[in-house]
């Protein structure tokens, strides 16, 4: 597993994580985001669709819809996890297609449905550090994934 880790002192750093991860997706990729209430799974996903979508879009937290689509370089589906009351709920949303499809697929609370993500996923784990601190983990499942994160490291460090 390849993993690194990221310290936003700032929204901006935060916005700068999301397009420096932007970059490097394709269709067919799955971020999970993990982490409690207003960590900033959001927030995150709101950097990467604004890198990869010309116009902007409102990015919220798909709680009540579960699925989110945005029209971009790709699709990208932005789910959440945090009101499904199980993985068969999940998939009773069509999710599995999405999951292997056309897009990239962004989950928030990606936890409750571990039994049904695909074994290749990137998992962004966020803590709160101060009001406008974060801390990310980025950690690669698989070896798509791993490629991701390592690719990640080199941006990040290139521009550092
Ligand atoms: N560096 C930062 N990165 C991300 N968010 C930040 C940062 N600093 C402050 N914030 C604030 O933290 C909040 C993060 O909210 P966000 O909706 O992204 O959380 P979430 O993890 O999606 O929560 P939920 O589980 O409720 O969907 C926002 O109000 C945002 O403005
Ligand atoms: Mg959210």
């Amino acid at each position: 597993m390849s993993n690194l880790q990221f310290l936003a002192g700032n929204e901006d750093d935060t916005d700068y994580l999301g397009r420096a991860i932007a970059q490097l997706l394709q269709a067919g990729d799955v971020v999970t985001l993990n982490g409690e209430l207003g960590a900033g799974k959001t927030r995150l996903v709101r950097g990467i669709v604004a890198s990869l979508s010309d116009d902007d879009q409102l990015v919220n937290s798909p709680t009540f819809v579960l699925i989110q689509q945005y029209a971009a370089a790709m699709p990208i589906y932005h789910m959440d996890a945090y009101r499904l009351t199980d993985e068969d709920e999940f998939l009773s949303l069509g999710a599995e297609e999405l999951l292997q499809g056309d897009g990239v697929c962004l989950i928030e609370w990606a936890d409750r449905i571990s039994g049904v993500l695909p074994s290749d996923h990137v998992r962004i784990d966020i803590v709160s550090i101060r009001e406008n601190a974060r801390q990310f983990q980025v950690s690669g499942f698989g070896s798509r994934s791993n490629q991701i994160v390592n690719q990640l490291r080199l941006l990040l460090t290139a521009d550092a």
